[in-house]
C-alpha cells in the first residue's frame, strides 16, 4: 500500500541520514524518498549541525531553502561528501535506473561529484534485472528527432515525455525521452551505446555511482 511505501521511504531516509557528518557538503536528491531525507537533514541543521546542501533540482533547492538548509550553487562546489537520493529501480549490485522525476542530469553530475552516493528506496524498487521502468533520457531540444531515430536503431522504443499536454521541460531547459529496451541483459553495454549518441545529455542508467543502497522492507532496513 502507499502508506507502507511511505513508511519504508521514511525508514530508509532516516538510516541514510545517520551517515551525514558535521561540516559536510551534502547532495540533496529529488523525489518522494529524498523528500524525507531532506526533512531529516533540516532537523540536523536546526539542531546546529553545520551542513551545506547541493540540490539535484530546482524543486529540491526550493524545499531545502524553505526548511533552512543552506544551498550552494554548482559554481561553489568542487566535491560533495555525501549524497542521498532515490531511484526508480535498483539491483543488488547497485545498478540503478533514475530520472522518473526528470532530474537525472543534475542527479548524475551530483552523484559523480560525491564521495558517497547513498540511494534510499522502498522495497518495490528492488528488481532482478533493470528495464521494466523505461529509461529516462535528457535530450537537447534541437536533437530530439535525431536521438529518437538513433534509439530506434539500437532497439529502443522511445516516447517524448509530456506533462499536461505540453512537452516536459527539465530544469536545464531540455526535453525527456522515455526509452523502452525491455529487460536489460547488459546495462554497461547499453549505457555505452547511449553515451555515444550526440545530443543525448544524460540517461538514467547509473552504474558504479551508488556506493550504498539502503532499502526498507516493512520494518527491516537492508543495506546493499
Ligand atoms: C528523479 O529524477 C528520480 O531519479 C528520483 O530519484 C526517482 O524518480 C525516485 O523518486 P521517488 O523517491 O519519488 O520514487
Amino acid at each position: 500500500t502507499s502508506t507502507q511505501k511511505d513508511n519504508e521511504k521514511k525508514l530508509a531516509a532516516a538510516a541514510a541520514v545517520k551517515f551525514v557528518q558535521e561540516g559536510s557538503i551534502v547532495g540533496l536528491g529529488t523525489g518522494s524518498s529524498a523528500f524525507y531525507a531532506i526533512q531529516e537533514i533540516a532537523a540536523l541543521v536546526k539542531q546546529g549541525m553545520q551542513i551545506q546542501g547541493v540540490a539535484t533540482s530546482e524543486q529540491t533547492a526550493y524545499l531545502a531553502e524553505s526548511l533552512g538548509i543552506p544551498v550552494l550553487g554548482f559554481d561553489e562546489v568542487h566535491a560533495i561528501d555525501i549524497t542521498i537520493d532515490g531511484a526508480d529501480e535498483f539491483t543488488t549490485d547497485r545498478k540503478l535506473i533514475k530520472g522518473g522525476g526528470g532530474a537525472l542530469f543534475r542527479e548524475k553530475i551530483v552523484a559523480s561529484m560525491s564521495k558517497q552516493e547513498i540511494i534510499i528506496a522502498d522495497a518495490s524498487k528492488l528488481v532482478k534485472q533493470l528495464g521494466a521502468f523505461t529509461i529516462p533520457i535528457e535530450v537537447i531540444p534541437l536533437a530530439t528527432n535525431y536521438v529518437l531515430q538513433e534509439l530506434k536503431l539500437i532497439g529502443g522504443s522511445a516516447l517524448l515525455r509530456k506533462k499536461s499536454g505540453h512537452l516536459f521541460v527539465t530544469d536545464n531547459g531540455n526535453h525527456i525521452i522515455d526509452a523502452d529496451f525491455g529487460l536489460i541483459d547488459h546495462p554497461e553495454a547499453l549505457a555505452k551505446a547511449l553515451n555515444n549518441i550526440d545530443g543525448l545529455l544524460a540517461h538514467g542508467i547509473f552504474i558504479d555511482l551508488a556506493t550504498k543502497v539502503i532499502m526498507a522492507d516493512g520494518d527491516d532496513v537492508v543495506y546493499f
